[in-house]
């Protein structure tokens, strides 16, 4: 792996911006992105098993059994490019036993980012997201609306992307956000994700810069 290779985990409530995020950092930063949410919704498309039993939990607002989720991110951050590139966790761990497991595997990250968002504007932001199926991209018709007629037309929406659904997540995401942040404190960031998407990667862009630069100066690579 290279020497600086950044290892860093993005943390918040549901809609706090967080795959808003993961899009300007891994541009930026070339890590590879791991969405645990992602990686579900994928078993979810392909009909398998895994996808099926996923599903019931994702409905509901629930977290997803750790017999699916912890392999499968497992196996994704021992991946080649990962492993030679870094990596940005996005949605994991969500449970103090997701992080035990993690530690458990050696995984360790240099840096936790937590998004803070005050929860009456989660609700709006789930209800006028839009994604792109063709680039991934993620819009919102109010904030962050498509650039051209074509890209409107073919925009979908999230399965679980209700104002009921986004509530029971909500839910989950308090009664396990705690216990993840304690195993983390002492590698926290804590970014306001109240403000424009541009003014969110400012705060993250430069505590990444600064990380890289402690990296390369203890490692001696320039
Ligand atoms: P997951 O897909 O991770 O959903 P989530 O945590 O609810 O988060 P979201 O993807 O909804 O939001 P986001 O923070 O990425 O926000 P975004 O950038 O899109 O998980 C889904 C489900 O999978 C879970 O409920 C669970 O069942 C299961 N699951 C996942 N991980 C699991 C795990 N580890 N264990 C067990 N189960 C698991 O932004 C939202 C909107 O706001 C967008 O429209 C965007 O354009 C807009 N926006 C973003 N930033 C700004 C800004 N600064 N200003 C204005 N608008 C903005």
């Amino acid at each position: 792996a290279k020497p600086e290779a950044l290892k860093i985990m993005i943390s918040g409530a549901p809609a706090s911006g967080k795959g808003t995020q993961c899009e300007l950092i891994t541009k930026k930063y070339g890590l590879v992105h791991i969405a645990a949410g992602d990686l579900l919704r994928a078993e979810v498309s392909a009909g398998s098993e895994n996808g099926k039993r996923a599903k019931e939990y994702m409905e509901k607002g629930k977290l997803v059994p750790n017999e699916i989720v912890v392999m499968m991110v497992k196996d994704r951050l021992l991946q080649h490019d990962s492993q030679e590139n870094g990596w940005l966790l996005d949605g994991y761990p969500r449970s103090s036993s997701q992080a035990t497991a993690l530690e458990g595997f050696g995984f360790r990250p240099d840096l936790f980012i937590l998004l803070e968002v005050p929860e009456e504007i989660l609700v709006e932001r789930v209800v006028g997201r839009r994604l792109d199926p063709v680039t991934g991209r993620i819009y919102h018709l109010k904030y962050s609306p498509p650039e051209t007629e074509e890209i409107a037309a073919r925009l979908t929406q999230r399965f679980d992307d209700t104002e009921e659904k986004v509530k029971l997540r909500l839910r989950t995401h308090h009664q396990n956000v705690e216990a993840v942040l304690s195993m983390y404190e002492d590698i926290m960031i804590k970014v306001d994700g109240n403000v424009s998407k541009e003014d969110v990667f400012a705060q993250i862009d430069g505590a990444l810069t600064m990380l890289l630069e402690i990296k390369k100066a203890t490692t001696g690579s320039v």
